[in-house]
């Protein structure tokens, strides 16, 4: 039950294939075109992908739900494997598509033409791998990452956050999806009455201080708190700089500042060194627009007084969404509600993503069933924009099965945590070149900036790697072990396909213009088919917001290059210089993943 698809020569190439995207989009076009010319009646969506068993690459499963809509409606068709036939025959002939067959009750499985699959590898080397890149269907993101709170502790749940969040950003970014990285930090609130007090008691000299001068600002924030809870005249006074500050008094905004920019300073420093790209919009900066937005949402009948608050009620929850503290101060869903007004209606944004713990997961569930209520959001099984998505993590834990913290202090500080990996990651590479006798071929600086992109690459994948909803055990000792799913191992993987190239005595940017890729063999197939799967990891990467989803990849396309080159001489053989492409070309992708992840990738190990 073979059918050739290309066969028919006069027919014209599918203009579907002039089109960008993903593998998977490509196919679903050209299924899309058959569905019309077998079924024209019916108005269906194709149903694409990847092939389960091994009869073809990719499969289309529509025919069976066809079935069910058509029969008993005077149709031809005799039954579903019947229908599959004729999506089959009815694919447009083109250069996609070697051929195309049915199984079963109607799965029409499709195998892909090798010269495309090779012609595809080629042009991206020649033209790079932003030619890969997937469309997606929103244009503005916001992603609310990171989003540290002023002069309280920024922790290994921030750290992932910013981790997650940062590969989500570069995720889209890859897709031309235009993303504004939003750090919402927590600038604003009741702490700052005690943190201000403190300040003026501590250091009357306060204006004048740099940003060090007041040394730890967690430790700064403890002692002010020990401070509140035990001095009843102290705390009086910091109830009263609370209302001065949201007055708008000069000398306390003044400090407010003072402190901001101190803890900004701090978090900068960790940004740095993770290379992560912020842009600071804290919860302060949305409390102008609160009361209109609470007007509105009033006026819609949607807030009501309870116990003295005011909230909303909604549907499935128990207690309401408070909005207006019974002191009358606004909160933190105030604050969401009035950030997702803003990023709405001034940014535009199609599509806003919150990266936080799961243990926030019922504030995310409720402010946005209030946005829905409001009419703000369509109804999310209409699948359409604009929409909100919450991105929970699970809790970092320590080898005790216990919430993760150091030796020395009760908080994991992130900058030590960093370094720690890096100064690892550099005596185990040390020893090593010693090992080998290899040690002269390294100047400090390599040796240095190595064990920074081994290290800090290794915390990130570590992260990255787990499905984000689970817990995850932060062991230094497996994250930096250079086996199994590690980036180390992925970082020595790429390393050897380096050394390979390096040591052919090939020009390889010569190879890519007048070289040619054959896939003959069945591994270089493998190889290859997986290689361009890859803009359509990143798409589903994006669309389930699941870095691991781009983690699992790249290991798996490391495994299939040590098959590919057991299996297949490279140096050496006749194939050598299509081969040698062939390791340029997962090189390239490995590097553009591990780029996607924030990792530095690098070439010698
Ligand atoms: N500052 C919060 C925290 O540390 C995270 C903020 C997340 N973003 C938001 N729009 N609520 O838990």
């Amino acid at each position: 039950t073979s059918t050739s698809a290309s066969g028919s020569a006069q027919e014209p190439a599918a203009p579907a294939l002039q089109g960008a995207g993903s593998v998977k989009q490509q196919i679903s076009n050209l299924v899309a075109l058959s569905l019309r010319a077998t079924v024209p009646e019916v108005d269906v969506e194709p149903i694409v992908e990847v092939c389960t068993g091994k009869f073809g690459d990719y499969q289309c499963n529509n025919a069976m739900g066809l079935w069910s809509k058509v029969k008993g409606s005077g149709t031809s068709f005799k039954n579903p494997n019947a229908i599959g036939q004729a999506i089959a025959k009815n694919l447009p002939a083109c250069d996609v598509i070697e051929s195309a067959s049915v199984a079963g009750p109607g799965f029409v499985n499709i195998v892909l033409s090798k010269s495309w699959v090779a012609k595809r590898i080629q042009d991206m080397l020649v033209n790079g791998i932003t030619t890969w890149a997937s469309i997606l269907p929103v244009k503005r993101v916001v992603l609310d990452f990171s989003s540290p709170n002023i002069a309280k502790e920024m922790h290994v749940g921030h750290l992932r956050s910013t981790i997650i969040g940062d590969t989500l950003a570069r995720m889209f970014e890859f897709s031309n999806v235009e993303v504004l990285r939003r750090n919402h930090v927590g600038d604003w609130g009741t702490q700052f009455g005690m943190l201000i007090e403190f300040l003026f008691e501590k250091f009357p000299n306060w204006e004048e201080l740099g940003s060090q001068a007041i040394g730890d600002l967690q430790v700064f924030y403890k002692a002010s708190k020990q401070r509140f809870d035990e001095d009843a005249e102290f705390k009086d006074r910091a109830q009263q700089a609370v209302v001065r500050l949201q007055g708008g008094e000069e000398k306390y905004r003044a400090a407010w500042k003072k402190i901001c920019e101190i803890s900004r300073n701090e978090f900068d420093q960790v940004y740095k060194l993770l290379d992560v790209q912020l842009e600071e919009k804290g919860e302060s900066f949305y409390n102008p627009y609160i009361p209109q937005v609470l007007e509105k949402l009033s006026s819609q009948g949607l807030i009501e007084e309870s116990e003295g608050a005011r909230v909303i009620f909604i549907q499935g929850h128990q207690i309401p969404l408070i909005v207006v503290k019974r002191d009358g101060g606004f909160n933190y869903a105030s604050t969401d509600l009035a950030a997702l007004w803003y990023r709405l209606n001034v940014e535009k944004a199609e599509w806003i993503i919150y990266v936080t713990d799961v243990g926030q997961q019922q504030h995310f569930d409720m402010f946005f069933k209030a946005a829905r209520m409001a009419g703000w959001l369509p109804d999310p099984k209409e699948k359409k924009f604009p929409k909100t998505s919450h991105v929970g993590f699970g809790l970092v834990l320590g080898a005790d099965g216990k919430r993760f913290r150091t030796r020395s202090t009760e908080v994991v500080r992130l900058g030590d945590l960093l370094d720690e990996a890096k100064s690892r990651s550099k005596s185990e590479l040390l020893q090593r070149l010693t090992e080998n006798g290899k040690i002269v071929d390294w100047t400090d600086e390599e040796l240095e900036q190595t064990s920074k992109a081994v290290g800090y690459g290794a915390v990130k994948y570590a992260d990255l790697k787990n499905n984000r909803l689970t817990n995850y055990t932060f062991s230094f000792d497996q994250m930096l072990s250079d086996k199994g799913n590690t980036a180390v191992y992925l970082q020595y993987a790429h390393a050897r396909i380096c050394s390979i190239i390096r040591k052919s005595n090939m020009d390889v940017e010569e190879l890519k213009v007048s070289g040619n890729i054959s896939l003959a063999h069945p591994d270089e197939r493998v190889l290859g088919l997986y290689l361009i799967r890859y803009a359509e990891i990143v798409e589903e990467a994006c669309t389930n917001l699941l870095p691991s989803v781009l983690c699992e990849y790249l290991y798996n396309l490391s495994e299939m290059f040590t098959r590919f080159y057991t299996n297949c001489q490279v140096v050496g053989s006749p194939e050598e210089p299509s081969r040698l492409l062939l390791c340029e070309a997962t090189a390239v992708v490995m590097r553009q993943c591990f780029q996607l992840l924030g990792i530095t990738p690098v070439y010698k190990l």
